[in-house]
């Protein structure tokens, strides 16, 4: 591949639209959350994105609720799923009428099912689905079989069943949009876990295919990219009383800024208005992966040397 169309394929960083992408547009939006237009049960024609119907899974809490909640906000009606069936019927009760909530694992095909059958009922057809469910996995090169297991199902193939239901029924359509929540990980790496690192690399080399594959053909895809956000999955996450769980923890607090939620979900409208493929609410993300690019071996031992960082000061705190 020539420079040229190296740099081609990266420009999608710089936020173009996937060609043939309808452009999204907005229904008036709500001045708040608590004062949303009724339009429950109305099938109404979508027109994009934003302002048509969405899924969102792993909304019970963190980034998919102020996701689910910022995309009401733009008149976008939700379906809200997590595999918290408490958390996510206060979030939907919280969003009003126009999100319902779906509780199951988002990785399980016949809960994917649920969830667009039901906004299908209730809304119209699906036109995003936020991929959003994930978590942390395990620790050291001891992480179990279990933790493999549990990281590729939630992170990879709950991603990969969505669009497998979904892709075709877009394609007839001509439009529809998919985000996949990866991480800045899948970019660069998580230091400590093996199983966050790999899963979150599958997701956004799974969110590429799909936009090399179907992002001429009406169908927009991205992928959401963040290091730190405080969330419960970076608190409590990693910690498994192990040194490279605590490592894992500051990997990520300490590599930047560790953002709110709804910082976040403020990127994700606007990446979605962009029709960006990356959406990288930590900017200096895009350097850290340019430098990674630019050399690898330097990049690798740059890395070995901030965990040797992460390891002192583990050992230091233990003491
Ligand atoms: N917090 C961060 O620093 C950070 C950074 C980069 C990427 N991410 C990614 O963001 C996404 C959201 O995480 P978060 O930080 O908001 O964490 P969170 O723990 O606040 O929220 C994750 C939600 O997903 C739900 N969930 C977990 N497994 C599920 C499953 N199998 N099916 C359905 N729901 C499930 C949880 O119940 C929880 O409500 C994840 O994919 C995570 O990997 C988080």
């Amino acid at each position: 591949m020539s420079s040229a169309s190296l740099c081609d394929a990266c420009c999608g960083v710089d936020g173009r639209r996937p060609t043939g992408a309808k452009r999204p547009t907005r229904t008036a939006a709500p001045s708040s959350i608590g004062t949303v237009t009724d339009t429950t049960d109305a099938q109404v024609d979508s027109t994009g994105p934003l302002g048509g119907v969405a899924v969102v899974t792993g909304a019970g809490a963190g980034i998919g609720a102020a996701i689910a909640a910022a995309l009401v906000e733009h008149g976008t009606r939700v379906v809200v799923s997590d595999i918290d069936a408490d958390a996510v019927a206060r979030i939907a009760a919280d969003l009003g009428p126009n999100a319902v909530a779906v509780p199951g694992d988002a990785a399980d095909l016949a809960v994917i099912e649920r969830m667009v059958d039901t906004a299908r009922e209730r809304f119209g057809p699906v036109d995003l689905y936020v991929a959003n469910a994930g978590v942390a996995g395990g620790v050291g090169l001891e992480s179990t079989d279990a933790q493999w297991r549990s990281a590729l199902e939630v992170n990879v193939m709950a991603q990969v069943r969505a669009a497998r239901l979904l892709v075709p029924e877009w394609l007839e359509r001509g439009a529809g949009y998919f985000l996949a929540t990866a991480s800045a990980a899948g970019l660069l790496t998580q230091i400590g876990s093996p199983t966050y690192s790999a899963s979150k690399h599958a997701s956004v080399a799974f969110a590429e295919w799909l936009s090399v594959t179907y992002g001429d053909r009406g169908i927009g895809v991205s992928c959401l990219c963040p290091m730190g956000v405080n969330t419960a999955l970076l608190h409590s996450g990693f910690s498994e009383g192990s040194p490279d769980g605590a490592i894992a923890a500051a990997a990520v607090t300490t590599a930047g800024a560790v953002l709110e939620p709804k910082d976040v979900a403020r990127e994700v409208i606007a990446g979605i208005e962009r029709g960006s493929f990356l959406i990288l609410p930590h900017p200096e993300v895009l350097e850290m992966y340019r430098g990674k690019g630019a050399d690898y071996e330097r990049w690798l031992s740059g890395m070995r040397r901030y965990r040797r960082v992460l390891e002192q000061g583990a050992a230091a705190g233990g003491e």
